[in-house]
């Protein structure tokens, strides 16, 4: 039902092949007519035997379709407020929006040593599982957390890493574990922001690796994060925020020990105010303020480093807020006498002035054989005043981001490890751009990942074993995937676009309307010409080519940098010192989002001028690595046990010979459609076997003759 979408209903006449209707009698008593539509006439999905609808795994359901997977969640959810459900190994939770008491120690010890299938589903489940495998079977193991932005992802994360952190405790008084937690607020106040569906959404993945000794204790772990939102420090979308601690350090700026920061209301500054309201209801920014230094304490990071880091986010906001102005000319910019945010940028970071003021609004071009020095148009200038916040914002994250890591480091040798990899999700908005693009880019690779993991491996081991087994059309996601990352794709084209002198928004969308127009996953919408339809595994969705150009490119002037790297605080030259050596010297840069193998540009000492071209490529290079290192590690991941035991050819041999003795046709259910596990009855008997049925498109032939 298309509001509804489950109505439950009962046949009252027999249906034969050609009519137009079904003679249905729904709950409340009510006859009607219900159209088929057609031909080939649309039969509605079958129902679930009433004494499965609510069962705590959607695998013992008799027809998985989705319309009975969301009905048997809602009635979970509605009926016992239950939140989790299991579909075989895979966990599904739903957000309810409000705490629960489900989550204390005392929850946590009464998950602790059980097993998955005689509890509740819950994440503390999933985490026990993850821990007894690791110890039983001594295999080093992940969690993946997915799912769309506001769906439970970081909280349901920082669950599972609560509950190493308390079945796992050391005994000693290192207190890892504490500092493993400690790492959250910080990252939250870095990496979080509002935006229109969730208030403290993570704008960055991350994995992180809980290290354990040979006791299966807490020794160390480690964080590697991806893709941060980088453009969103420049850019707020309306209703949206910048990341909490800009506002953190705005709603503090009257603590005497910030008076030097010179900050204002985040409503003044630019890089603050561009979604509206800057409160958010329920959050204080003061108190969150403190929770972070707290933090950063805890961490053993010390009040001077922790000054030095907010004074470096303090000089991104008053760089914002720098008054560039065009002259009358229109080809250049320049600066007011003495710009009060200007002289706050340099004073917080300890850099030259003069210089700074000139190389705003100026840059050098080199040709072969002169090198000269040109005015900015206000509009570049701008752009590269925006790329500077940003290039400083992400040094600064990855800065933290280390700096947690030697904090969580340990020298004891790690026997092995659970790792949790919370991707921030699928996204959609109203207005989609780059960003959105590189994130659904990143989960479609995900979800190619999840596919072969769960079909194509299985089947091809069916093969092998020549076991009877018809190929099942999963929805494979390689054309969409090569739709953006082939040669000409989407990804090349518009690195292609970014070469060209003249290159715009514009061309690039026009190129793609002429390459992939005819593709299956593009499409160009009727009313526009700036923008793209891809259809992507989870839905379709919509981006604006405008800003894409600038965004890939990233391009950030040299001339800027050094000075930031002839700073005078020593915190300050390091964030940009090492860069150096990761970005490859190509002026037209090179898409930040490539998963392909990144191999480092080479060097080339003979052209000695390319060091100083004025463009300087942030490429982020890092970015494509740990990319590529998560899918690896994705690949590296390994199904629990109960579950190949489930699906191996042993399990599928038994399962046939039990059904022979039963006389009961089997039932294997598979959405082909949307992706689910392979779905055996793990306890046949359990199975009321009066309702099965297999869909005729699956061919299941060799199990309909049993
Ligand atoms: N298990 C839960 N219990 C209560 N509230 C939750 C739960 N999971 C998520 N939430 C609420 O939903 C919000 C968004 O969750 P979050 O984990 O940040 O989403 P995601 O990381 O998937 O974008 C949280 O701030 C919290 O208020
Ligand atoms: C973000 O979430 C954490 C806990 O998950 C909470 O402590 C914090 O207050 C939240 N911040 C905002 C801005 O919602
Ligand atoms: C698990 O990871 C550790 C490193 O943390 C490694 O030494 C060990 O060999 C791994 N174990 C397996 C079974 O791969
Ligand atoms: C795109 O559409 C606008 C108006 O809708 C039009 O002015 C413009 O020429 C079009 N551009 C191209 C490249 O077709
Ligand atoms: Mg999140």
């Amino acid at each position: 039902h298309n509001n509804e979408v489950w109505r439950s209903a009962e046949i009252v006449k027999d249906y034969k092949e050609g009519d137009k209707t079904l003679h249905l009698k729904l709950e409340d008593e009510t006859v009607m007519q219900y159209p088929l539509g057609g031909p080939p006439a649309q039969l509605p999905h079958l129902r679930n035997p009433d004494i499965l609808v609510g069962e705590n795994d959607l695998t013992a359901l008799s027809y998985l379709h989705e319309p009975a997977v969301l009905h048997n969640l809602k009635v979970r959810f509605l009926e016992s407020n239950h939140i989790y459900t299991y579909c075989g190994i895979v966990l599904v939770a739903i957000n309810p929006y409000e705490q629960l008491h489900i989550y204390g120690d005392d929850v946590i010890y009464a998950y602790s040593g059980q097993n998955m299938g005689d509890m509740d589903p819950h994440i503390f489940a999933v985490a026990e599982e993850a821990y007894k495998q690791m110890g039983r079977d001594e295999k080093n193991q992940s969690i993946i957390v997915s799912g769309e932005s506001g769906a439970g992802k970081t909280v349901s994360a920082k669950y599972a890493m609560r509950f190493f952190a308390t079945v796992g405790g050391s005994s000693s008084e290192t207190n890892v574990e504490e500092k493993v937690l400690a790492s959250s607020p910080i990252m939250e106040a870095i990496g979080n922001a509002k935006t229109t569906r969730n208030d403290n959404s993570s704008r960055f993945g991350k994995y992180i690796q809980i290290g354990f000794d040979k006791r299966y204790h807490i020794i160390g772990a480690n964080m590697r994060t991806y893709l941060l939102e980088k453009s969103r420090v420049v850019f707020q979308a309306e209703y949206e925020r910048n990341y909490h601690i800009f506002y953190q350090l705005c709603a503090s700026s009257s603590l005497p020990e910030f008076a030097e920061l010179a900050l204002e209301p985040a409503e003044d500054f630019f890089y603050t105010m561009q979604g509206g309201d800057t409160a958010i209801d329920g959050v204080d920014d003061l108190d969150d303020l403190d929770k972070t230094r707290q933090a950063f304490t805890l961490l053993g990071v010390k009040e001077s480093h922790q000054m030095s880091i907010f004074r470096i986010i303090a000089s991104i906001l008053h760089l914002g807020n720098v008054d560039i102005q065009s002259e009358r000319d229109g080809e250049s910019s320049n600066l007011p006498v003495r710009d009060v945010h200007l002289n706050h940028f340099c004073a917080l970071l300890g850099v030259e002035h003069d210089q700074m003021e000139h190389w705003l609004c100026h840059r050098k071009l080199v040709t072969t054989s002169e090198t000269y020095v040109k005015n900015m148009p206000i509009q570049q200038a701008i752009n590269a005043r925006n790329a500077l916040s940003k290039h400083i914002y992400a040094q600064l994250f990855n800065w933290i981001v280390q700096h947690i890591n030697k904090a969580l480091h340990t020298t004891s040798k790690q026997h092995s490890f659970i790792g949790v990899l919370d991707i921030y999700g699928f996204e959609t908005f109203e207005i989609n751009s780059f960003e959105q693009f590189c994130i659904n880019y990143a989960n479609e690779k995900l979800q190619q990942q999840f596919n072969s993991h769960v079909f194509k491996l299985e089947q091809e081991e069916y093969m092998r074993e020549e076991i009877p087994w018809t190929l099942i059309d999963f929805y494979d996601n390689q054309p969409c995937i090569d739709l953006i990352e082939a040669k000409l794709g989407i990804l090349d084209l518009l690195d292609e676009e970014c070469k060209v002198p003249k290159g715009t928004d514009q061309n690039w969308a026009q190129k793609l309307y002429d390459r992939h127009g005819s593709s299956q996953h593009f499409k160009k919408p009727r009313m526009s010409n700036v923008s793209f339809i891809i259809a992507h595994f989870a839905d379709k969705v919509e981006y604006q080519c405008d800003g894409f150009l600038e965004k890939n490119r990233d391009t950030v002037y040299e001339e800027q940098i050094n000075i930031l790297k002839a700073s005078k605080y020593p915190l300050v030259a390091d964030l940009f010192q090492d860069d150096k050596d990761n970005v490859p010297p190509t002026p037209t840069g090179k898409s930040k989002i490539n998963v392909r193998p990144a191999k480092p540009a080479p060097k080339n000492p003979n052209k000695e001028h390319k060091k100083t071209v004025g463009l300087q490529a942030i490429c982020s290079l890092c970015t494509a690595l740990t990319t590529q290192q998560i899918v690896k590690i994705l690949n590296l991941y390994t199904p629990v046990n109960e579950f190949e035991e489930r699906v191996s050819v042993a399990f599928i041999r038994s399962i046939q010979a039990q059904l022979q003795e039963r006389k009961d046709p089997p039932q294997l259910l598979l959405d082909s459609k949307y992706i689910f596990p392979v779905l055996f009855p793990f306890n046949p008997s359990a199975i009321t076997m009066d309702t099965i049925h297999i869909p005729a498109a699956l061919n299941l032939d060799f199990l309909n003759r049993v």
